[in-house]
């Protein structure tokens, strides 16, 4: 994958930033709205739907699976008909982590699902104990062997799930296998991420019966097959974070419009203290800075926590701040793999375990370097647009996989930003082979 791929983004920063945009549909919901219309034997439309490659994957994992599936603006019509396929295959998995979300909805219509396991990823080891353990409490047999884990039931029955952790895919399987558990299940210590709250509303448009998505224990009274339902998905945060931070970072003036500011609160906190302006409209945030940046600390926590999906991004405006930052990255192991080319366009940031310092101010000066994943190849771009002179930032497939029309937003906001194939093939470097797949 790193080394290999064959498209670039060239960047001329210094340009201040100006304007509006449209926000696209989260990417980490409309991947769990897909997995969900599985539970169904029917019909399911799903808007606002973001063409990037992780959703690419997810359509070639409903149709190894059986279903058919229509993709057109932004549009999905997702039929899986019945009885789905129940093995998800190594190759779409190591592709897309985030693929074992159909687990609990496999296990839910068929009572059988064989899905590789996803290996590791470069933001440190990402377990699914908990997604497992969960399962069996819900009545499923889960066995591991040949690189597969196989999980059955002869009818899931409702439970209390305590999570060890909230975290947010064990909490969507569990949710989404509840459905189909006779009886009621109450999740305990269960993620209150937006996307979980949007699961829940097309679970419930479905015919499912939950209550309390959003807080820390869901109820659910399963055991009905659900229907087909259609359902529009909500803006991606982490997309508005992302052009907020561009829009500080270059001293400009950007509103996007489409996302609930609630779903951002603490992170939009964290921008005022540092002296960006915030203003918070009817479904649009502004951000302008016409002022220096104050360093503050920041540490990533589950929702409403600040998202670890900003904290590269994040630290890139950090870097502009006169004075020193701590950020603590808690929910991840080894997420700080992009310092590095960060301090090779000029940053300051030195890692001591889940640690960071970043030294502030530091001018920012153009150069050649390549995204090790999604969230940091957006960081690279942000420093890039804030760096004097020209910044090549390679491996931009990890961005495609988040990020719709990237290069296209940030021209219409005033950026120069020209996405070109690579002149020749690299060899891919040892030492960052990636799965990174969220
Ligand atoms: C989702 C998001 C990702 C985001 C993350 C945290 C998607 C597709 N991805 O990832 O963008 O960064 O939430 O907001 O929605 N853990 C275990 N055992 C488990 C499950 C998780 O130990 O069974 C650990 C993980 O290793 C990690 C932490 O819990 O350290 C958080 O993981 P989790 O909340 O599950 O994140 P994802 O659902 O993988």
């Amino acid at each position: 994958m790193d080394g290999l791929s064959s498209e670039h983004f060239t960047i001329n920063g210094g340009r201040r930033l100006h304007g509006e945009l449209a926000l696209s549909g989260a990417k980490n919901s409309a991947l769990k709205l897909m997995a969900a219309s599985l539970l169904a034997d029917e019909l399911s439309v799903i808007r606002r739907v973001p063409r990037i490659t992780d959703v690419f994957t997810m359509v070639e994992m409903l149709r190894a699976l059986g279903a058919e599936v229509a993709f057109e603006r932004g549009e999905l019509r997702i039929n899986p008909g019945a009885p789905l396929n129940d093995c998800a295959p190594y190759e779409l998995v190591r592709t897309m982590r985030a693929s074992i979300i159909v687990m609990g909805p496999m296990v839910a219509r068929n009572g059988h699902a064989r899905i590789a396991l996803p290996g590791g990823c470069n933001i440190g080891p990402r377990r699914i104990d908990f997604h497992l353990r969960g399962l069996e409490q819900l009545g499923a047999h889960v066995a591991i062997d040949h690189g597969f884990i196989d999980v059955s039931s002869d009818g899931l029955h409702g439970a209390v799930v305590p999570l060890d952790y909230p975290s947010v895919g064990a909490t969507e399987n569990l949710l989404m296998a509840a459905t189909a558990a006779a009886g009621e299940t109450v999740i305990e210590n269960a993620a209150r991420e937006p996307e979980i709250v949007d699961l829940a509303r097309f679970l419930t448009a479905m015919g499912a019966t939950i209550e309390g998505a959003g807080t820390s224990s869901i109820h659910v009274e399963g055991g009905r097959s659900l229907h087909g339902a259609e359902h529009e998905v909500i803006a991606d945060r982490i997309e508005a974070g992302t052009y907020l931070i561009a829009a500080a970072a270059c001293a400009g003036d950007v509103t996007v419009h489409g996302l609930d500011a609630v779903h951002l609160e603490l992170f939009l906190t964290k921008l005022r203290a540092m002296g960006v302006g915030i203003d918070e409209g009817d479904r649009s945030i502004r951000a302008r800075r016409d002022r220096g940046l104050r360093p503050v600390d920041i540490s990533t926590l589950p929702h409403p926590g600040f998202p670890t999906d900003l904290q590269a991004q994040v630290m890139v405006l950090l870097s502009l701040a006169a004075g020193a930052s701590i950020v603590t990255e808690n929910v991840f192991e080894n997420r700080f793999v992009v310092v590095d080319e960060l301090n090779r366009l000029g940053a300051g940031i030195t890692t001591s375990g889940h640690h960071a310092v970043v030294a502030g101010p530091r001018r920012l000066a153009g150069t050649v370097v390549e995204a090790p994943d999604l969230r940091g190849g957006a960081a690279l771009v942000i420093a890039g647009l804030a760096a004097e002179g020209a910044t090549e930032v390679r491996a931009i497939h990890h961005i495609d996989r988040g990020y719709e029309q990237l290069e296209e937003k940030l021209s219409a906001l005033g950026a120069s930003i020209v996405r070109a194939a690579d002149a020749a093939p690299r060899p891919p470097s040892a030492d960052r082979v990636s799965g990174e797949v969220r």
